[in-house]
């Protein structure tokens, strides 16, 4: 009807689709989602985190054998950008489940297990049945949604809230770089705040509350990123290599195009470049390279240098002023980010692609909120 065309509109405010202004609005939505959660610490006081939903199991967490993540498509990748800062603050075994994957296994899970089921919606029926899998076995199991009263927060032990707000682009964009955050302050949380971490820590949560602003200036890119989908708008396929903390980011810019663009994409783990993904490189097939500076960038550097030598189609992300050190072998595209601490990146890294995949779908004339065959929850198995 007139009027229920008219309450969207207001929805959407400036923006003509859902999609877009969920990208749009993520500066707010990450202050949201860290709002009342971070410590600074005066004079006395550390750094520290508060999650409420957690404090009367974090002793239980903490002694857990293993930490398992069990989710589906964005949620599970948006897990696996936290895996590695878990890894290391929390010195506990992460392991990653796709929920489906796990009940086709009926794969291992232990009474000295945490489980933790991340959900955009807390409806996805196969995550669902995971956490009662979970609950059969005598896990502890923490819920990540974005939905209160889910049935997800409803039946998990504990868990957080990512407080992103409502998402109604099928296509999951701000809930991505909550849950990412969430699990960032949860390993935040579950971390030792031992003197040798004093230091990570604190440029960790200083990194979170600049991340506002530093996803306001990525944003940024917006035109150049349209600019980018125009000269794309014909492939037949795109491939985006990543790594480390950004190898998640890789296979949700891949998910981002497939999805809503309906152009075949996938996330490759550039580690893995020579044991398949290289004997597709010509000089036609675009590839995304995700080189921003961490630990890995050295090896990207030399990944970049090989797609070169077997005259790859290169557009390669890097940190702001960084181009000529990724010019390595020939040149690229280059799309610059800001530079935020290492394990937050993949916030940052994610929002070009996000709108990559955004005026692809536009552009392609394509329906970017509620993309062909595909619902915004998958209430069935
Ligand atoms: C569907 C949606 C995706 C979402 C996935 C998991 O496929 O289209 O955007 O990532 O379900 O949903 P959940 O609500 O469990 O995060």
């Amino acid at each position: 009807s007139v009027l229920e065309m008219e309450v969207e509109q207001i929805n959407k405010g400036k923006y003509e689709h859902y999609m877009q202004k969920e990208i749009h609005e993520q500066p707010e939505s990450l202050t949201t989602t860290m709002r009342g959660r971070l410590i600074r610490g005066g004079s006395c006081k550390a750094k520290s985190v508060l999650l409420g939903g957690l404090k009367d199991h974090l002793k239980t967490i903490r002694r857990s054998r293993r930490i398992v993540f069990i989710g589906c498509g964005t949620s599970y990748n948006a897990a696996l950008a936290a895996r590695p800062i878990l890894e290391e603050l929390s010195g506990i075994p992460v392991t990653m489940e796709i929920a489906s994957d796990l009940l086709d296994r009926q794969g291992p899970i232990y009474r000295e297990d945490t489980a933790v089921f991340v959900s955009q919606s807390g409806e996805t029926a196969d995550t669902l049945q995971a956490l009662e899998y979970a609950l059969e076995n005598g896990a502890l199991c923490v819920g990540i949604t974005n939905t209160v009263g889910s049935a997800i927060a409803r039946n998990t032990h504990c868990g957080v809230h990512i407080n992103a707000g409502c998402e109604i682009g099928v296509a999951s964009t701000k809930a991505y770089t909550s849950q990412i955050v969430v699990m960032a302050m949860l390993a935040l949380a579950i971390g030792d705040d031992t003197i040798s971490s004093q230091a990570r820590r604190g440029a960790i949560i200083d990194g979170l509350f600049d991340l506002p602003s530093k996803v306001k200036e990525v944003l940024k890119l917006d035109q150049e990123m349209k600019d980018l989908a125009k000269l794309l708008i014909a492939e037949q396929s795109l491939l985006v290599f990543g790594r480390g903390y950004n190898y998640a980011t890789a296979l949700e810019g891949a998910l981002k195009v497939k999805e809503v663009a309906l152009m075949h994409s996938e996330g490759i783990l550039a580690g893995e470049m020579k044991h398949g993904p290289l004997a597709l490189v010509d000089e036609t097939l675009p590839i995304v390279v995700i080189a921003t500076r961490d630990a890995c960038f050295s090896k990207q550097q030399s990944v970049i240098q090989q797609l070169h030598a077997r005259k790859g189609r290169l557009i390669v992300m890097c940190t702001k002023g960084d181009a000529a050190s990724v010019c390595v072998g020939g040149s690229s595209r280059i799309i610059e980010v800001p530079r935020v601490e290492d394990c937050l990146q993949p916030v940052i890294n994610i929002v070009p692609l996000q709108l990559l995949a955004y005026h692809l779908t536009v552009l392609r004339g394509y329906n970017v909120d509620q993309p062909r065959n595909l619902a915004k929850s998958v209430t069935t198995q």
